[in-house]
This record gives C-alpha cells, sequence and structure tokens, in this order.
C-alpha cells in the first residue's frame, strides 16, 4: 500500500444486447454491485463502448495487482451471470477461462494501468474503442506526443520540449524496446506503422525518474491469447495531461481526422475510427464502423472526478462525417483488400477452413 495512486482501466465484452452492439445497464448495474462490495478501491465508474464494459477504478495496490485484477474478473463474472440469464448475445465472450489465475492478462480482458503521483491537479483522459485492435492507438500516440503539428506544446512549452520516451511491443514475438523522441523518430515509426504486430505500450516524459508516466494502453490481443478468433482486443488507453504533458485538447485533436484502423466485421475489415459520445457509441452499420469514446477526469485525493464525454461535442462532427464518408467508400470494396484485411490477419478464422476443404483441388502451376 503506497500513497500514490494507480489508475486500472479494466474491460471485457461479457455479452450485449442484440448482436455485438451494447451493454445493456443491468449488466453494469451488476458490475458496480461488485465493485461497491469491495473496500479496495478509492473509487470506481463502471461504462461502455459498444460491446464493451469498461471498469475504470483508483486504487492504492500499484499495477497489476492480484487482488485487483481478481475484482475485475469477479464483477465481468457476475456480469456474465446476468447476461446468461437474459440469453445476451455473446455471454462471458472474453472470458477465456473458467477459473482466475492470479492476473487478468492472457485471461481475455483488456488492461490498461499506471501508477502516479496525484499531481497538484491531476486531469486524465480515459480512451475507449471498440471493433479494433490495440494497434489503433499507434497513430494518434505519436501525433499527441511526438508530432509537433498535432501538439503545440512540443514547440512552445519548455517542459515538453525533450520529448518523449515511447516503450513498443512486439507482440509476435514478445518482446519490447524504448525509443527515445524526437531523436529516434524515424526508426520508431518504421515499427509503429505496422501497428497489428507493433503496439505503444507506455509513453514516459523524460528526465523525471521518480514520476514519469504519462500515458498507457491495453495490448492485450485475444487472437493470440486464445490461439483462435474468439473476438476482438477492443483497446483502452490512459493519458495524463497538462502541466508539461500534452493539454486535453492535444490529446483529443488526432480524431479530428479519422484514421483507418481494423476490426470492422467480424474483426476482418479495415475502417474508420470514429469519433463518438459513451451513448452514441452503439454500432450499427456493418458492425461499426469502429468507435472511439474519450471521457475526460480529474482524479482528486484518489476519487474520479468526472467523466467529462468529450467527443460528444459539436467540434466532432465534422470528423464523424469524414468518417461516414470514409465508410462508404471502403464499403464499396466488400470482400476485396484493401477494406478486407490480409489473409495473415483472418489466419484464425476462414482460410484454414476453406484452404483444408480445397486442398486435393490445388495442383502446380507448370510453365
Ligand atoms: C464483434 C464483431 C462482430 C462479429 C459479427 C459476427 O465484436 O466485430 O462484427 O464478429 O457480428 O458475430 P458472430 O460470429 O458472433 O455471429
Ligand atoms: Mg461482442
Ligand atoms: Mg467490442
Amino acid at each position: 500500500m503506497t500513497d500514490k495512486i494507480t489508475l486500472s482501466v479494466i474491460k471485457a465484452d461479457v455479452g450485449s444486447l442484440c448482436g455485438h452492439t451494447s451493454v445493456p445497464p443491468e449488466l453494469i448495474d451488476r458490475a458496480e454491485e461488485k465493485l461497491a462490495d469491495s473496500d479496495l478501491l478509492d473509487d470506481y465508474q463502471v461504462t461502455y463502448v459498444g460491446d464493451d464494459m469498461e471498469l475504470i477504478m483508483t486504487h492504492r495496490l500499484g499495477t497489476d495487482h492480484n487482488d485487483i485484477h481478481e475484482l475485475a474478473w469477479d464483477a465481468f463474472l457476475a456480469a456474465t451471470e446476468v447476461a446468461n440469464e437474459l440469453k445476451l448475445y455473446g455471454a462471458g465472450q472474453d472470458l477465456l477461462s473458467d477459473a482466475f489465475s492470479g492476473n487478468v492478462k492472457g485471461m481475455g480482458p483488456g488492461v490498461a494501468e499506471m501508477e502516479f503521483t496525484e499531481r497538484k491537479s491531476e486531469p486524465v483522459v480515459v480512451l475507449m474503442a471498440d471493433k479494433t485492435e490495440p494497434g489503433a492507438w499507434n497513430l494518434p500516440l505519436y501525433k499527441i506526443f511526438a508530432d509537433p503539428f498535432n501538439t503545440a506544446g512540443l514547440v512552445v512549452d519548455p517542459n515538453m520540449h525533450d520529448g518523449f520516451d515511447f516503450l513498443v511491443y512486439d507482440l509476435k514475438e514478445g518482446k519490447k524496446i524504448a525509443f527515445s523522441m524526437p531523436e529516434e523518430l524515424y526508426d520508431m515509426l518504421v515499427f509503429i506503422g505496422a501497428q497489428s504486430r507493433f503496439v505503444i505500450h507506455s509513453i514516459y516524459r523524460k528526465g523525471n525518474e521518480e514520476d514519469n508516466i504519462a500515458a498507457t494502453a491495453s495490448t492485450q490481443r485475444l487472437s493470440l491469447a486464445a490461439g483462435e478468433y474468439v473476438g476482438k482486443d477492443d483497446p483502452v488507453c490512459i493519458i495524463r495531461c497538462q502541466s508539461g504533458l500534452p493539454a486535453v485538447g492535444e490529446v483529443l485533436e488526432p480524431f479530428a481526422q479519422p484514421h483507418l484502423v481494423s476490426g470492422w466485421m467480424r474483426g476482418s475489415h479495415h475502417g474508420p475510427l470514429i469519433p463518438v459520445s459513451t451513448e452514441g457509441s452503439t454500432p450499427t452499420r456493418f458492425d461499426g464502423p469502429p468507435r472511439v469514446c474519450a471521457l475526460g477526469y480529474q482524479i482528486t485525493n484518489g476519487k474520479l472526478l468526472g467523466p467529462q464525454d468529450f467527443f460528444a461535442d459539436v467540434a466532432f462532427d465534422e470528423a464523424r462525417k469524414t468518417a461516414n464518408r470514409i465508410a462508404n467508400y471502403m464499403r464499396t470494396m466488400g470482400p476485396f483488400e484493401p477494406h478486407r484485411l490480409p489473409l495473415d490477419e483472418m489466419e484464425y478464422t476462414t482460410l484454414p477452413h476453406v484452404m483444408k476443404s480445397l486442398e486435393d483441388r490445388f495442383e502446380p502451376i507448370d510453365e
């Protein structure tokens, strides 16, 4: 137990009302009851984006703590019971195991956690997405922490002028590497531009060794955890803001230009990431398009003040229009790449089955 605050955002899809679209209040209520029963937390909120339930929790136990992970697991299990009773769709979908084994990582849920000393004022933004994958944060995180065209503070604020350190995970090889921005920008872009494999895990401000965490994202890939396609690893991300870190507006700015992400329809298509309010986060068209919500909080003595539902704002109306135009265009390509994902990204689904059934009909090309 320390004076430091840990912000844990743990999410899972444990069932949805009418296809993979929404988390009904009955599930939220049940998870809330479970968190309320615990004396481990300073504060909590249960929210959602699309079909994903999001537990936003503050406590003093540090990151990766068994008790917090077990509490989250129990909340998801309790919500799954309700989902089963209501015969909701995909009940318990993201819970890959029947029994908790110490840490929810690798068991299905997505996890982003950071521990820090609460500043004089501690604004944070929690990003939550549905119908996409952890690499969806690479482009916005790059813009927020390394692109002066997005983040004026990199040029203007002396406290940000030295840049940030990025920790990048290679999800395929299970390795990690740190890059110093801006000096190693070109090296890093080689990797993070391939976002299905290389994913930004966390970002640190330089200099202040003690309390330097600035951002952290969930990097779990359900398909890699389960060995087959079992749903999308819809990601979350936490970003601390202001006073030598990116301003809230600099954190939200990249989402004004919707970028293409993978995960739309059956986890097998590219589409634009459309910024929406929590209420507007129900995916409809072709099970999408992929959605992102941004919730703002002040963390005050460990309590969560908020949320501020940022993408509800009229300033993101144009981005929604742009995303819808891009969606129209992408849809015209139907089952063809690059709307559909390349085969190796779908290796756990159709290809092996079709290949097997047609194996005998493949002949050598004899020219
Ligand atoms: C789920 C998702 C959806 C489903 C699709 C088929 O997050 O992306 O597009 O993949 O609705 O779902 P099933 O296989 O459950 O019928
Ligand atoms: Mg689902
Ligand atoms: Mg989802």
